[in-house]
Formats: structure tokens, sequence, C-alpha cells
């Protein structure tokens, strides 16, 4: 250990002690072996121990949140009474190394191997593969150790976060905000805006992503957050990085799929460049393989979206194709939405209308979506909650329709501060526990009022946001939805 301490020092330099866990195949961190959990070999900790099928590319998956980037070590305890069985080591699906397995002379005479890693801030995924038809060594344990926090993370299948209500916010704009030197402060204190937003109560970010931001006509030449077009804004790496963000600070990931390469809302539906000219048929394996792509990568970095949108305000039109053309609207949207589906069937699909309200041909596109030859597949339906005609008894009416005439439940996807009684209160009251929860659109920047006052480029915490706090209690939630001191080490500061 004193030699590892060193080591560490010497890698980490101005860090102070190195922090390690321990994964047994019983605890938190294991993911899955291909083979089985065994226990007939004396000598192993835990309960058991991993044993892979004797076959090339047989493995065993570990899942890991670091509070920091960089180089970790990985140590496995083994047995082995084979000759060597060598493994390949990789780090959210890219191959990182190689590490050998040398007989350990029987099954029951155990030791270690270890190697070093580059990790990423928050979740990892580890896979140690088999590269011979002998399979692996059978694995008792895996232990990770770095200069910052390590902690055993949920694996990528299952167990998507779906807490009692949704307090959420749409923070797309954070990487362009930051860019331009601006910061967020809360009493007086710097913090991350989604640190601010966990001590507020909010549990679930939503967001956008765009096909190729950087394209023509794309996101880039349609900023208006004050930043310039100095990265390729809500592309897939940047909304991988923003979700390893939030997820580091336990709140929940919305993914709104634009499928467009710029803001997709109400009457602005645009085919993503690198579709155009392409058959009806075409564009549907786009549009999947475009999705998958997105959801593949985020999977593999350790982030995977716990819900997802399908288009964004499609109350007409997606990615260029009007609903009158039923063809090419459901192949579009249900492409994507069975791109979710084989990524993580648990993962909960949304559709989003930008106006739900009798004004607005609500009850018509409802039936169009589900009653329509093929219908949509989505388990939800939120709405842009913005205006409203009568005190929110429009909005009232119609998610109640939802859930009535269509079983599923209902969210506001977008609303602003001076609404946030109204809209919140609404989507409570709705039947049966049917109204799952609301997101808040860009909170520092958008709307008439906000719960943030910005001068000197800083956005600072306004009486308002202690209102956020107050609703989530009132919906049972706790405030912070995160304890500090299980944030404590962590990069969510
Ligand atoms: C034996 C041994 C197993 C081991 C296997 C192998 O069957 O009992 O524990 O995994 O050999 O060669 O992989
Ligand atoms: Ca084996
Ligand atoms: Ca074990």
């Amino acid at each position: 250990m004193s030699t590892l301490v060193a080591v560490s020092a010497a890698l980490w330099g101005t860090v102070a002690s190195a922090q390690a866990v321990t994964i047994q195949e019983n605890t938190a961190g294991f993911c899955s072996v291909q083979g089985s959990v065994d226990s007939n070999h004396s000598g192993f900790t835990g309960s058991g121990f991993a044993n892979a099928d004797n076959a090339v590319g047989a493995g065993v998956d570990w899942s890991v949140n670091v509070s920091a980037s960089g180089v970790y070590q990985l140590q496995w305890r083994y047995a082995n009474s084979a000759s060597d069985r060598p493994g390949s080591v990789r780090i959210n699906g890219v191959n990182a190394t190689t590490v050998g397995f040398p007989s350990t002379g029987a099954w029951n005479s155990w030791t270690v191997v270890n190697t070093t890693v580059n990790l990423n801030a928050g979740g990892n995924r580890i896979r140690l593969e088999a590269t011979t038809s002998a399979g692996l060594a059978n694995v008792d344990s895996l232990t990770v150790t770095g200069g910052g926090t390590v902690q055993a993370d949920s694996c990528g299948s299952g167990g998507v976060f779906r807490p009692s209500y949704i307090l959420g916010a749409d923070i797309s704009w954070t990487h362009e905000q930051e860019s331009i030197g601006r910061r967020y402060s809360d009493n007086g204190q710097f913090k991350s805006i989604e640190r601010i937003l966990v001590d507020h109560g909010f549990n679930y970010i939503r967001i956008r992503t765009f096909v190729c931001p950087q394209c023509p006509g794309g996101y880039l030449d349609n900023l208006y957050s004050g930043a310039g077009p100095t990265e390729n804004w809500n592309d897939t790496a940047h909304t991988i990085s923003l979700a390893r963000r939030v997820k580091t600070c336990g709140m929940g990931v919305f993914l709104s799929f634009h499928l467009s390469d710029t803001w997709a809302s109400i009457g602005h539906q645009y085919r993503p460049s690198q579709w155009q000219g392409m058959s009806d048929s075409q564009i549907r394996t786009a549009s999947y393989n475009y999705s998958k792509g997105v959801l593949d990568q985020m999977v593999a970095a350790g982030v995977k979206p716990d819900m997802v949108q399908c288009g964004n305000e499609n109350n007409t039109h997606i990615s260029g194709y009007s609903y009158n053309n039923w063809a090419g609207f459901s192949g579009v949207m249900n492409s994507c939405l069975r791109a979710v589906r084989d990524t993580d069937p648990n993962i909960i699909t949304v559709v989003h209308h930008g106006r739900p309200r009798p004004d607005g041909d609500f009850p018509n596109w409802l039936n169009r979506m589900f009653a329509s030859n093929p219908p949509i597949d989505a388990d939800v339906v939120c709405g842009s909650t913005y205006g409203t005609t009568n005190n929110g008894a429009d909005w009232r009416d119609m998610f109640t329709s939802v859930i009535t005439n269509w079983r599923k439940p209902v969210m506001s996807c977008e609303y602003t501060n001076v609404r946030r009684d109204l809209v919140n209160s609404t989507i409570r009251n709705m039947p049966n526990n049917m109204g799952w929860g609301t997101f808040i659109w860009e909170p520092t920047a958008w709307g008439d009022t906000k719960p943030f006052n910005f001068s000197n480029n800083v956005y600072s915490t306004n009486a308002d946001m202690d209102q956020y706090a107050r609703i989530a209690r009132e919906a049972g939630l706790p405030v912070p939805s995160k304890p500090a001191s299980q944030l404590a080490g962590t990069t969510c500061q």
C-alpha cells in the first residue's frame, strides 16, 4: 500500500491520498459476466468469483464513478491453473490495454495483477474481455484506486431514474455560457449550475442534442446564448459531457433529440443536411442509426439517459415531414423511438407537443399520434406550457384527456419561472399520479422573470429559486436532491 501511495503521489502530483473501492460479484459496480458466478474453488473473497466462458470475447463488466478524470489503477484478484489467459481492458467501450493473467498453478491459488488506465470524471464502464479461446482466468474481484473519490456505480442496463415527482430543468446553454466566462452563484458562493439546482431540490436535467450543429444552417448559425460558434455546441460530445456532470450530481438525464441540425420548434422542423436527398426508407435508417449511435456512445460513456424524447415540439412536422405524410412523419419518429427501446427497453420514451391546448390542435394531434397506422410508440406525452388562455384550465383538460383517453402519463417539458406554481400544481394534481413532473426551460436566461439575476457575467440565485425548494418539499422530495455529504469529494461542486 505504501508503494501505491508513493506511485499515486507521483502520478497525481497534488493529490494527498489514494482511495480504493473493491467490487465483488455480489456488490454494486459488478454488472455482468458472460459465464457464471461460481464458488467451487476455495480462497475467494466476497461470495465467489466470475468464471467467464472459455471463448474469445467472453468478458466481465464493471461500472465505477470517479470524481476526477485521470490515471487510475485497476487490480484484479484471480486464479488460473492453465497457461496465461490475457484479457483486453476496455474502458467506456474503447480498448485501453491488454493485461496478462499468468498461471497461479491451481484454481484455488489466488494472486493479483494490475494496470493503469485513464478514467473520465463521472461514470465509467470497465470491461475485461478474453483475447483467446481459453477465456479468462477466474476473477475474484476488481479494485479501483485513484486520486479522487472512487465509487461503485449502477450498471448501464435497467434501473432508470424515476423519482416520485420530477422537478427538472433544461440547462443546455451551460457550455455556451461557460465558454464566455459566465459563472453561477448561490448565496454569495460560486457553484456549478447543476449543483445549485441540486441544492434547491431539482432532480432531473433535460439536454437538447442536434444531428450536425456545425453543418450549414445548423445550430452554430443560430446561436443566441451570447456565445460564439467556437465549439460544436450540443453535438453528441457536448451532450455526453453535460450528461456526465448531471449524473455526477445524482440527477436523472432527459435527452431531447431534435432530429435536426438546429432548433426544432413549432413551425421549424428542418431536415438534417446529411439526410437531404435521401429516400424515405434511407431517412428512416438514418434516423435509427443516428439515434442509436448517440445512445450507444452515452451508454459506453456510462451516462445512459433515463428518459428520451424523439423530436421536439412536433405539432405538425418532424425533420421536414408533415404529419399529412404519415409514413414519413411516423417513420422518422418511430425509428428514433425504436433505437431507444433497442438500447434499453427500460428507458422512458417521450413525445412532445408545443401547445397542449384546444386552440393548439392538441386533441387532433393525439388522435393522429396514437390512432394512426402505425401509431407512435411512446410511453409519455409532454407539452410546452408557456401560454395559457384560461389560467391553466386548458392544459389541465388536455393533459387529463391524455391520461383518460390514451392512458399515458404527462409532463411539462418546458415552462418559465412566471408559471412556476401554476405548471407544477397542474401536473401534480393530475389523476392517478399520472403527472410525472416538469422541466423549467433555461432558468438562468429565459423568460420574463427568472430565478437568477445576471450582472458582471454572473448568474446569481434570487428569492424565486427558494420557491423551487418549496415546490420540491411540497411534492415530498428531499432538498437538496442529493445530500452534500454524498457529493463531497466529487466534481459536483
Ligand atoms: C475448470 C474450473 C473453472 C474454470 C475453467 C476454465 O472448469 O473449475 O473454474 O473457469 O476450468 O478453464 O476456465
Ligand atoms: Ca472459465
Ligand atoms: Ca469474489
